[in-house]
């Protein structure tokens, strides 16, 4: 089968790439620096032809409003190609309670993006993941200083980024689901709980505080972002991805 990977350069997507690639596929990467910009339309309806499947696993250059632009402006240009192209699957990588948490416009676009392929004509397949093990540093950056890191009680529930690549890969394999797979790490943690986790494998000697107002994930309340019954849980835990 053939797969065109938009977004296949990034984290998620390379590995995808290489996880079809591995099981004998036909994968292509594509993204600005192949030429393809989901935004302008360049080079899109080319990335598009001849493939079985598009999976897409773009994403937005900020987390604000410009954000809905970001996916309704992609999803329109690479829904539109996908149809024209005779794709038979399109699968998106969503985040697990991307619905719950309209206070946050970053969320709001992606679930945007969902609800425009659940729209469209093409089939298609949505795996909605937990938040990225690889995240987590970035997260503790944003309501740091040099003694305290402030973090939210917040419930994670992390998932490596290899992980989240077996499934979406492996989704893209079988038949679209014309639905939503939940994916999410087998630890809970609240977020403050991970930031000290985190400092103390890393050698950081900051200190975490309870903040429930810091950062983004105070606007989200209770257990919103972790799996519920029926999603799959992936096998690494977080203890052993930071070693
Ligand atoms: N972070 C999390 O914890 C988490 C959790 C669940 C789901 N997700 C979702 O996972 C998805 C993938 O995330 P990621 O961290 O793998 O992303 P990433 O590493 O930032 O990669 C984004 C990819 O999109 C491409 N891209 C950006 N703008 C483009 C444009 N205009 N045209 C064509 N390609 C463009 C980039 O390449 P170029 O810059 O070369 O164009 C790159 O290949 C996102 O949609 C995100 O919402 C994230």
């Amino acid at each position: 089968m053939k797969f065109a990977v938009i977004g296949g350069t990034g984290l998620i997507g390379s590995q995808v790439v290489e996880d079809l690639r591995a099981a004998g596929h036909d994968a292509v990467p594509h993204s600005r620096s192949t030429g393809v910009d989901i935004i302008t339309g360049q080079g899109v309806e080319e990335s598009l032809a001849g493939a079985d499947v598009v999976v897409d696993l773009t994403n937005s250059p900020t987390f604000d409003e410009a954000a809905l632009t970001f996916f309704r402006t992609s999803m329109g240009n690479l829904v539109a190609a996908a149809e024209k192209a005779g794709v038979g699957h399109f699968v998106v990588l969503s985040i697990v309670g991307v619905d719950q948490v309209p206070g946050l416009d970053y969320y709001r676009a992606k679930t945007l993006q969902e609800d425009l392929l659940k729209a469209g004509p093409v089939p298609y397949s949505i795996v909605r993941a937990t938040q990225f093990m690889e995240f987590i540093d970035p997260v503790l950056t944003w309501t740091a200083d040099e003694n305290t890191v402030r973090l939210p009680e917040t419930l994670l529930q992390p998932v490596a980024a290899a992980d989240v690549a077996a499934t979406v890969a492996q989704v893209a394999t079988g038949a679209p689901l014309n639905g939503t797979l939940d994916l999410g790490g087998p630890d809970t943690y609240p977020l403050d709980e991970l930031g000290r986790i985190t400092l103390a494998a890393r050698g950081d000697s900051r200190t975490v505080t309870v903040d429930n107002n810091a950062g983004i994930f105070s606007a989200v309340t209770d257990d919103v972002l972790t799996t519920k019954d029926g999603a799959r849980i992936a096998p690494t835990r977080y203890a052993d991805w930071l070693k």
